[in-house]
């Protein structure tokens, strides 16, 4: 069965003392065969945490970007700059331009210059883009696009590919990664802008059906309506995980409730937390 691995939030919105805290998400994933990147956070967090936690980056072999927003892309040039062979899997989608539009307020939430520059200038050898469901080892993989299966989830936001708002933006670039440990499945979320219950569903279905140990990650229920809250919480209680550890945007309102309806097994997450399964 799977060797033990290690899971390390290196960077969240929330921090442990003497860590930075931003807008932003990170997870550091370490095991005998692979030491894998997920995402990159905002700015110079992941830099600082890494250092802070003894996480050398230049030892990263594999970066996966779980979608192309600044928040989870912007340590890329410094990852790319330390890691002379870290292969980069993420979906082509990533580099579109796109726009979060609220009254009237357009925001550029796309990937920001210096990240794409750094996306540029990597030769193609070193990329893999992932537009079906990869194997990264036998006990690692990335989805690839999640099929939108459930009636009640969206991709979280005023999401648009263009500044006019013309174009909803679906975030179809947003994949998830899921490892295979003795206790289960152990399922990483960017921000599952693909909806939480669709991500936990199609993880499983590639996985034979195997039990859901723990689910850590953004779940984007920050603008979450009451159903379907409701109806997360539903299927996260028949999913049964024994942790859950919501991060990111998943806003604390949604973690509340979370807590409420599942209990102790919900842990708030925050930089520095670590976990071996
Ligand atoms: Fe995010
Ligand atoms: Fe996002």
């Amino acid at each position: 069965m799977a060797a033990k691995l290690r899971l390390t939030i290196l960077v969240d919105n929330l921090a442990a003392a003497g860590l930075a805290a931003e807008h932003g998400l990170a997870f550091w994933i370490e095991n005998e065969a692979r030491r894998l990147l997920f995402d990159t956070g905002q700015t110079d967090a992941l830099q600082h945490n890494a250092r802070q936690l003894g996480i050398d980056l230049a030892r990263t072999e594999t970066l996966v970007l779980s979608h192309g927003h600044y928040d989870h892309t912007g340590g890329l040039p410094l990852v790319l700059s330390q890691a002379r062979d870290a292969r980069l899997f993420a979906h082509p989608g990533i580099v579109q331009p796109r726009y979060s539009i609220e009254k009237e307020t357009v925001r550029p939430i796309h990937i920001r210059r210096p990240a794409m520059l750094a996306l540029d200038r990597l030769p193609p050898s070193r990329i893999q883009w992932v537009t079906q469901p990869v194997t990264l080892t036998t006990d690692m993989g990335l989805t690839g696009p999640i099929p939108r299966e459930t009636d009640f989830e969206d991709p979280g936001g005023p999401f648009f590919l263009d500044p006019a708002g013309t174009r909803p933006d679906p975030v179809d670039d947003d994949l998830a990664l899921w490892l295979r440990t003795e206790q289960g499945l152990v399922i990483v979320a960017g921000c599952a802008h693909a909806g939480l219950v669709n991500t936990l569903q199609y993880i499983q279905q590639l996985n034979d059906g195997l039990p859901i140990h723990a689910v850590i990650g953004g779940f984007h229920l920050v603008n979450a309506h009451r159903e379907r809250l409701d109806r997360t919480l539903a299927a996260l209680q028949q999913l049964n995980p024994d942790l859950i550890v919501p991060c990111h945007c998943t806003g604390e309102s949604a973690v509340a409730q979370l807590r409420d309806a599942l209990g102790d097994r919900v842990t708030p997450g925050a930089a520095g937390m670590s976990w071996q399964f």
